[in-house]
């Protein structure tokens, strides 16, 4: 009888994307993936596991008590893998803390779980695989297959900045790049299989590298590829940006005006504390140069509120960044501690009623902003990606080159066709589109 197996993923795109390639090289065993309600009941449960924030393994150990309390009911022990970053930073004590889990394997050791599988029906008890080298796995990995019209690539991955809070350098660990050969013709499959976007992913996308090559011509080669019709990359380090990079805003069509540009806080003091490698003045540098080269550009970023030693003068830094930059979307946390960074060593932790209110201020500002942005949109006409359907009969969401979703209703539309709409109005999550023509179908 063939195994059933289903996958909880959690955290980052570039944890989807491992997801999707798990499945793929379980799918390539003979094994069948079942989805939503019914995971609970497949033969093997693998949990995808993000490390990035707050009490990570905490919700992990719920998580798996949640899930033998429900096979215990059910009379089925699935077999139980953990899998991810938390797989990385907690590895064998994972088995020790929850008797139920059966494998551990990190996120660079995926290839081998159909391996690691194999031996654990057989008998084998405990697997723990951790191995580090990033890159051995897209060697091994089956050929993607079909998925929707927009699809993901890791074309990087791992870090080499030691941000003062993140656990990011430990747990997926150094920079490394694929070459561009390998990631041309996973771009080709994906195209292959009914992508018509690809967004590049890598914890730092633009610091990727193949011999003199750099992230401008990689964007370059992925464009020259027929069928790829828009091009978006996430997530980049103001340090990794390069002349040809911003270039590549004004050089190639296909590139969406869409630019993640995370950049923590606002304050050169924090910044520097958080070696964060830039400041305040390099990053408006930055910014102006995309701006005059793409004046469209849709700008977004990560920012943590709370850091050890933030001051209310620093924390005002941020929200005058955020002021003069003018976001048109952006991820804000709290400070959380994780055990083995630089910055959950220090004595200065901030209150976490201080943390929660700055928080809330933020938010605002980034909020109102999102709907400005948004608002800006309205009685432009653009093109519309049409990714899935809407709650009400006839409708659509996809999104615009600047990343917003837009619903747009007709009967006759499909996944994956690309429309022509006007936007007709705006709220901060999301914009009405009116179809005009249909460019392409599906
Ligand atoms: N606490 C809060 N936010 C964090 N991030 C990373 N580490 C932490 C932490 N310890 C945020 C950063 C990063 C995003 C992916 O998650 O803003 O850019
Ligand atoms: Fe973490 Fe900083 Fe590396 Fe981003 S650049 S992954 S925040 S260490």
């Amino acid at each position: 009888m063939t195994r059933s197996f289903a996958i909880k993923s959690f955290g980052c795109q570039m944890n989807v994307y491992d997801a999707e390639r798990m499945s793929e090289a379980l799918q390539a065993e003979g094994m069948t993936e079942s989805g939503g309600e019914s995971g609970e009941a497949a033969d093997v449960l693998i949990l995808n596991t993000c490390h990035i924030r707050e009490k990570a393994a905490e919700k992990l150990y719920h998580e798996i008590g949640r899930i033998s309390a429900r096979a215990r009911e059910a009379g089925h022990k699935p077999v139980i893998a953990v899998t991810g970053c938390v797989a990385q930073a907690e590895g064998a004590e994972i088995i020790r803390r929850a008797g139920a889990v059966d494998l551990v394997v990190g996120p660079q050791a995926y290839h081998r779980l159909p391996r690691l599988l194999a031996e654990q029906a057989a008998g084998a008890k405990a697997l723990v695989d951790l191995d580090m080298p990033a890159l051995p796995k897209f060697d091994t990995l089956p050929a993607r297959r079909r998925r929707g019209p927009s699809a993901f690539l890791t074309v990087q991955e791992g870090c080499d900045k030691f941000c003062a809070f993140c656990v990011v350098p430990y747990t997926r660990g150094a920079e490394a790049s694929r070459g561009l050969d390998a990631i041309v013709e996973e771009a080709r499959q994906l195209v292959d299989g009914g992508a018509r976007e690809i967004t590049l992913l890598g914890q730092n996308v633009n610091a990727w590298a193949d011999g003199n090559k750099g992230f401008g011509q990689l964007v370059e080669a992925i464009a020259a590829l027929p069928g790829v019709e828009r091009i978006r990359y996430t997530t980049s380090h103001p340090r990794d940006v390069t002349e040809a990079m911003i270039r590549a805003h004004a050089d190639i069509p296909q590139l969406m005006p869409y630019l993640h540009l995370p950049v923590q806080s606002g304050s050169d003091r924090v910044l520097a504390a958080m070696n964060r490698k830039h400041d305040r003045a390099f990053y408006f540098g930055l910014i102006d140069r995309f701006r005059a080269m793409r004046p469209d550009l849709a700008i977004t970023s990560d920012f943590i509120v709370g850091f050890p030693g933030e001051t209310e003068e620093d924390f005002a830094d941020t929200l005058s960044l955020v002021e003069q930059v003018g976001y048109a979307q952006a991820f804000s946390f709290k400070y959380s501690p994780r055990l083995g960074t630089p910055a959950a060593e220090r004595d200065d932790q901030i209150d976490e009623d201080v943390k929660s209110e700055r928080l809330h201020r933020l938010q605002a500002l980034l909020q109102e902003q999102s709907l400005a942005f948004n608002r800006r949109s309205v009685g432009q006409s653009c093109d519309i990606l049409i990714e899935r359907r809407g709650r009400q009969p006839g409708q659509w969401i996809g999104k615009s080159p600047w990343l917003q979703s837009v619903v747009v209703t007709d009967p006759t539309l499909s996944v994956g066709d690309l429309v022509r709409a006007e936007l007709v109005s705006a709220g901060p999550n999301s914009l009405e589109g009116r179809l005009l023509t249909m460019k392409t179908a599906a």
